[in-house]
């Protein structure tokens, strides 16, 4: 049974999709028969490639190859409407398509690293294919929906392209890299309804072809050049993986000192506005103050002696050290020995007078060991009303730090070689300086 190109859509399917299209998919794994099935429910037709020529069979027998709630009645609502048809030959047929979407595996290697060759594979079967000399209206989309490492698209995929097509390839082919969300076992219902629509393009410009395609999926849509949303997967898979360990580390904690866990679980998730929330998210400075890094301490203390074995808590410290060093680097990168530097902001943030455990101590301080002539610029300080811990803690580090403290229009009045910001006390103040690094947000 062939894949009938032009068969009126149903009224269900006229819903969903905005127009008709012809698809086709490489890799008929999870994600590939899953998107086989959900699009061609949308009244478009698929034509599906696959090495596995069971995987083909079955298919074209309406027999799922993999296991996925709903996708027996999908494709066999697709095949009977011959809306489905599985290959192991890539030919001509894919200058009939108007989007490929790539989906094969790409499993680990020995070394951690992604086994990329399913990708060179299917990129350099489909190049070959491709009838250079064939007028179309608009260039043959091909989405890559599989996961791998940023810069692949640039660096292996393209040059593919620009090797069997040449130069002006970008003319015959528009390249997409199109993150898949999808979970086994919801998949279908994550296919209709994703968290986000990312969208990676040469020039971060949306793709008409891809509009087509997601049409009637309600989601936040993201335009993104090809390296942000081919990261996009690392960033959120690696993130689900942390609140995992995190959320079983707390668990070991409680259970060991016989506290419930799931009511812990309760009261820490109904914080909505510092626990789940798009606080303490952002890239930006190392944590600091008088407590996070105390009781963070604290509780690897308290882990330890009950056996509890938390390691990603274990590395929290150590991550913000690294962290407050890697910023150190940033900043003087380049830096000639000796050069004026203003610092903006000592204190841990904005609106206070707290020293204790603030980064910009530990920069202060590397910035004066390295030999070069700092000025502090921190309207919210006042050294002679530092008392306790605090002013214990201020002149353990910067015993000169009456002398580097400078008021606003002396910071103002200076030249600097460099200015690091470190949070909002930066804003109004109107300074001269060769460069300026805010080390409050990383770009
Ligand atoms: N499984 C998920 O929940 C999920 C979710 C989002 C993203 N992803 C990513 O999507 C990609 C596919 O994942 P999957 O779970 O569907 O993998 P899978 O292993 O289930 O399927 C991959 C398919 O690709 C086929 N294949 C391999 N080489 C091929 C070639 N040269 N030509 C044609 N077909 C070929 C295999 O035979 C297999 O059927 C991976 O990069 C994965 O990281 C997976």
């Amino acid at each position: 049974m062939s894949v009938v190109f032009d068969k009126p859509v149903s009224e269900k399917s006229r819903k969903l999709a905005a127009g008709y299209m012809k698809v086709g998919i490489f890799g008929l794994g999870y994600v590939g028969t899953t998107s086989a099935c959900c699009i061609a429910s949308q009244g478009n037709s698929v034509l599906g490639f696959d090495i596995n020529p069971e995987k083909v069979a079955q298919i074209n027998s309406a027999i799922p190859p993999v296991r996925e709630p709903g996708l027996d009645d999908l494709l066999k609502q697709a095949r009977a409407e011959s809306r489905i048809e599985a290959t192991v030959s890539v030919d001509a047929r894919i200058n009939d398509l108007d989007v490929i979407l790539v989906c094969v595996g790409t499993p680990s290697t020995a070394d951690g690293s992604h086994d990329m060759s399913a990708i060179v594979h299917v990129t350099s079967q489909i190049a070959a294919a491709i009838d250079a000399k064939r007028k179309r209206k608009t260039p043959l989309t091909i989405a890559y929906r599989s996961t791998f490492r940023p810069g692949s698209m640039d660096k292996l995929v393209a040059p593919v392209f620009r090797a069997t097509l040449g130069d002006d390839f970008a003319r015959k082919v528009e390249l997409v890299y199109n993150p898949e969300f999808l979970r086994e076992a919801s998949a279908i219902d994550d296919y209709f309804n994703p968290p986000k629509i990312v969208i990676g393009t040469a020039d971060a410009k949306p793709s008409v072809n891809m509009e087509k395609l997601h049409a009637g999926i309600a989601a936040p849509v993201f335009h993104t050049g090809y390296r942000e949303a081919e990261i996009t997967k690392f960033v959120d898979n690696t993130w689900h993986a942390v609140k995992v360990a995190y959320a079983n580390e707390i668990g070991r904690i409680c259970q060991k000192l016989g506290i419930s866990a799931s009511k812990v679980h309760e009261i820490f998730v109904s914080d909505r506005k510092l626990n789940i929330s798009p606080a303490y998210t952002r890239p930006g400075g190392a944590f600091g103050g008088s407590c996070l890094p105390k009781d963070v301490r604290a509780l690897q203390h308290m882990s330890t002696d009950i056996g509890a074995n938390t390691h990603l808590i274990d590395t929290l410290l150590r991550s913000n050290e690294s962290h407050k060093l890697f910023q150190y680097e940033e900043a003087t990168q380049g830096l000639a020995a000796g050069a004026r530097v203003l610092l903006v902001g000592l204190a841990f943030k904005a609106e206070t007078d707290d020293l204790r455990e603030s980064p910009n101590l530990d920069i202060a301080r590397r910035l004066l060991d390295a030999g070069y002539k700092l000025d502090i610029y921190d309207p919210g300080l006042d050294p002679a009303r530092l008392v306790g811990c605090n002013l214990g803690y201020a002149y353990s580090y910067l015993p000169s730090l009456d002398a580097l403290l400078i008021d606003k229009r002396a910071a103002e009045s200076r030249t600097y070689d460099l200015v690091i910001a470190t949070n909002a006390t930066f804003k109004g103040l109107n300074v001269s300086a060769s460069r300026t690094i805010d080390i409050g947000a990383i770009k």
